[in-house]
């Protein structure tokens, strides 16, 4: 049996690559921040499940800012493959937090490099790397040769954290990989990423609940696709014969403001209507257009995307819609949307 490290375990993707590892027969052991309230949601369904407890899923404290901590679970469990996930994932908040966001992605991820390292072991180490990293792009579609201009703080710690990857596979022969992933989503997508924030304010609107939106930059163009089919190419990056770094995309963009179109329209509701701009969700610098090319991903790995755009913005809708219906048929108070 197989034993996997995971970062970020108890995020979007930590959620569902853990299920497909389970799926496939693994041992895996996630890294959780300890936190005041509880915070595993995305994957209670998996850790309270009777066939698994206690003997395939484990749940470690640990931070990506505590070293020590790193060291000795990889001492520990020795993993046959880490999946860093972990990390301060949202691009406008790292303006407001640059130097924790460098902390924990860049910092945080040569300590888990250092790590693997110190413990003598030798995993297979993927890092999640992102779209944000082309920022100002040079050339559409990007591919894993499109240089680097990262745009936040962000931007350029994922920067870092992609170079550092490289340079542990070229200096100490490390099984490491990036995948270079562009956006993707999902119903367990976090509330405060604008696709998510438009599904979830599209039930509540329906709902009468809510009577506006308020949002940043329309214009913005992004690269969506879904996200557990992103977490299968994280798990085929790590099965290849050498490493190497891969771009994860649809192949496709579109606006925020067509996001908004098709998601108010599949509940027939005019997203003029409800859509305000809010200045405090423009970002000091902005990535205007993100669109991958996912060639090499295809020839190489097999892998190519199922969902497409429409076909996400409906899975979102729907669940959000539904999920809001289950809570108000239990009376559980919906919560109004707005938040930073
Ligand atoms: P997410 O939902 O925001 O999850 C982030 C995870 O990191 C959470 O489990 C969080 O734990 C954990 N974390 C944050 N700070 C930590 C710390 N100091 N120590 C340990 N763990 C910490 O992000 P995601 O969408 O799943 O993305 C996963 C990874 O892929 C991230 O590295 C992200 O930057 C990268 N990425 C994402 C996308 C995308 O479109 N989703 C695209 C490219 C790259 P808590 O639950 O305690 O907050
Ligand atoms: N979050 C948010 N909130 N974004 C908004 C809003 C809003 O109210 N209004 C407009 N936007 C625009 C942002 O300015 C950006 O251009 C676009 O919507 C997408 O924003 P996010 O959903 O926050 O995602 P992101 O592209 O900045 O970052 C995500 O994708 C990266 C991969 O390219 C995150 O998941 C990153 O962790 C990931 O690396």
């Amino acid at each position: 049996m197989k034993r996997a490290l995971t970062t970020g375990v108890t995020g979007q993707d930590g959620s569902y690559l853990t299920e497909l590892l389970l799926s496939k027969g693994y041992e895996v052991h996630g890294i959780i921040r300890r936190a005041s309230t509880f915070h595993t949601e995305r994957i209670d369904h998996l850790y309270q499940d009777p066939h698994l407890r206690g003997t395939r899923l484990f749940l470690h404290y640990g931070d990506l800012s505590d070293s020590v901590t790193l060291v000795k679970l990889l001492n520990e469990l020795k993993p046959d493959e880490i999946y860093h996930l972990g990390a301060q994932s949202h691009v406008r908040v790292s303006f407001d937090i640059p130097e924790y966001t460098a902390d924990i992605n860049a910092v945080g991820t040569i300590r888990i490099l250092e790590a693997i390292r110190q413990a003598g072991v030798r995993p297979r180490f993927y890092q999640a790397s992102s779209s944000e990293m082309f920022g100002k792009v040079v050339e559409i579609p990007q591919r894993e040769t499109t240089p680097f201009h990262p745009r936040s703080p962000y931007g350029v710690s994922k920067v870092f954290a992609f170079w550092a990857t490289v340079n542990y596979r070229e200096s100490y022969g490390l099984f490491a990989a990036n995948g270079v992933l562009f956006n993707h989503e999902s119903p367990r997508r976090g509330e405060t990423f604008v696709t998510r924030k438009i599904s979830r304010a599209v039930a509540h609107i329906k709902a009468g609940l809510q009577k506006k939106v308020y949002l940043g930059n329309l214009e913005a163009k992004r690269d969506w696709g879904y996200a557990p089919e992103y977490t299968e190419a994280m798990w085929l990056i790590l099965q290849q014969d050498s490493p190497d770094d891969y771009v994860i995309a649809t192949g496709e963009t579109h606006s925020v403001q067509e996001f908004c179109e098709e998601a108010f329209g599949l509940v027939g509701l005019d997203w003029r209507r409800y859509v305000e701009l809010d200045q405090r969700y423009l970002r000091p610098a902005e990535v205007d257009v993100l669109m991958g090319d996912p060639s090499k991903a295809k020839k190489r790995l097999g892998w190519e995307p199922k969902v497409k755009f429409k076909e996400l913005v409906k899975i979102m809708v729907e669940a959000d819609v539904k999920a809001l219906e289950d809570r108000l048929a239990g009376k559980v108070p919906a919560v109004e949307d707005e938040r930073p």
